[in-house]
């Protein structure tokens, strides 16, 4: 490759020899604050970039005080702003995204811009300084591909343009090309993951996600509501092992130029899923199907039957298998759902304030700025 400037990937095996500056974009999310929290136990300093549309400053709580930790306020649509941090850093995650079918439903040009915008914005900044990234894509970018097992080559067979749910898998698979395109034309190392169905503590239940909607329906005792005929099926993921893999992929050189499934094992459908909550649960609540048009009356929405990931690729690389059970998953999820105290779930806003957190996580010691 004449004229083209490699840049190597820098981790180190032993984390405890040498820390490493992550620049975590959307690490105020569900994904990203588990894994700042992770990256800052192990010893290296984290900046946190993220607009608070869906994230939220509580979930950063765990890391108040640690001197290494900063957290900035502002987008990831801001090029001076991502210019700066991505300069400043050893290593890029991009996990900033607007995500979540209502989010998209309702927003799509705005979630068009931070999807497919944000991330040419930052993937211009890592090519500028050469920083390596990891980048988070999505299982939808399979689409209605209802294979046995998707491998990371399989087919994308998405909908029509004119059915909204698709911008967000076309928007996440054109970042994938921008991440391969990156990688092959400036030699940036650049690993992208396809993550399917993401679950455990701080996740939403807004937005589409269906198991922490399920779980707080049913210690409620109020009717837990499938959309559909409840027949489709998913394979969920949880975080801890979702944040093992980044883990592992972060810490090897040949994840570099290469996409990803990050998945669990066990297919299940979504009126299982919700008969099996609602038993774990001891609920009274009924179980309910909500046709399609009436779940998302706005339109634009289209389901996929089911998403089964074949995980050959990580675990022939790294030696990762998700190590939790459905079961496990299920459990967990009641568990922190029914020792959650304060709140109302995190929910989608527009992002102009600072939230009233602020003064406190300030006197805890956050390292708190605004852009
Ligand atoms: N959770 C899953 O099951 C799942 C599945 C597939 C893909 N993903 C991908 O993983 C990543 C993390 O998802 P998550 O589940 O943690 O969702 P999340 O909503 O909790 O995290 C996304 C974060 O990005 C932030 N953000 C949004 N727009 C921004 C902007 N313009 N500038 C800065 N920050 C911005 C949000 O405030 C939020 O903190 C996303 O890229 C998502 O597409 C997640």
């Amino acid at each position: 490759m004449a004229g083209i400037k490699v840049f190597t990937s820098v981790w180190v095996s032993n984390p405890k020899e040498k820390t490493m500056k992550f620049f975590i974009t959307g690490g105020a999310g569900f994904i990203g604050s588990h894994l700042a929290e992770r990256l800052s136990a192990e010893g290296h300093a984290v900046t946190v970039l993220d607009d608070l549309s869906t994230g939220s400053l509580k979930d950063m709580k765990a890391l108040a005080g640690h001197p290494q930790f900063k957290f900035v306020e502002g987008s990831i649509l801001d090029k001076d702003l991502v210019r700066l941090h991505t300069g400043t850093c050893d290593r890029v995650i991009h996990l900033a995204a607007a995500v979540g079918v209502r989010r998209i439903l309702k927003e799509p040009l705005a979630s068009l811009k931070v999807n497919v915008d944000g991330s040419g914005i930052v993937l211009n900044a890592c090519a500028e300084f050469g920083r390596p990234i990891l980048l988070a894509s999505t299982s939808e970018v399979y689409g209605k591909n209802e294979a046995d097992s998707l491998c990371e080559d399989s087919d994308s067979i998405l909908g029509s343009s004119s059915i909204e749910r698709w911008s967000y898998a076309t928007a996440k698979k054109l970042d994938e090309f921008l991440g391969l395109a990156y990688h092959a034309t400036r030699g940036i190392p650049v690993t992208i993951t396809r993550f399917f169905n993401i679950v455990g503590p701080r996740q939403s239940s807004r937005y589409g996600m269906v198991l922490p909607a399920f779980v707080r329906s049913a210690l409620a005792n109020e009717p837990i509501r499938v959309f559909g005929d409840g027949r489709q099926t998913r394979n969920f993921t949880y975080v801890d092992d979702c944040i093992e893999a980044l883990m592992r992929l972060l810490k090897n050189p040949k994840a570099a130029g290469q996409l990803f499934n990050v998945g669990g094992l066990e297919e299940i459908s979504i009126l299982e899923l919700a008969e099996r909550v609602k038993v774990a649960t001891h609920s009274s609540s009924s179980i309910v199907t909500v046709p399609y048009d009436q779940a998302y009356p706005e339109g634009g929405f289209e389901d996929m039957r089911r998403r089964v990931p074949c995980i050959c690729k990580i675990e022939a690389l790294t030696g990762w298998t998700p190590t939790n059970s459905l079961s496990a998953i299920i459990e967990k999820t009641i568990r922190f759902e029914r020792s959650r105290t304060c709140d109302e779930p995190r929910s989608y806003r527009a992002p102009v304030q600072a939230p009233n957190i602020l003064p406190s996580l300030a006197a805890q010691g956050v390292n708190y700025l605004r852009a």
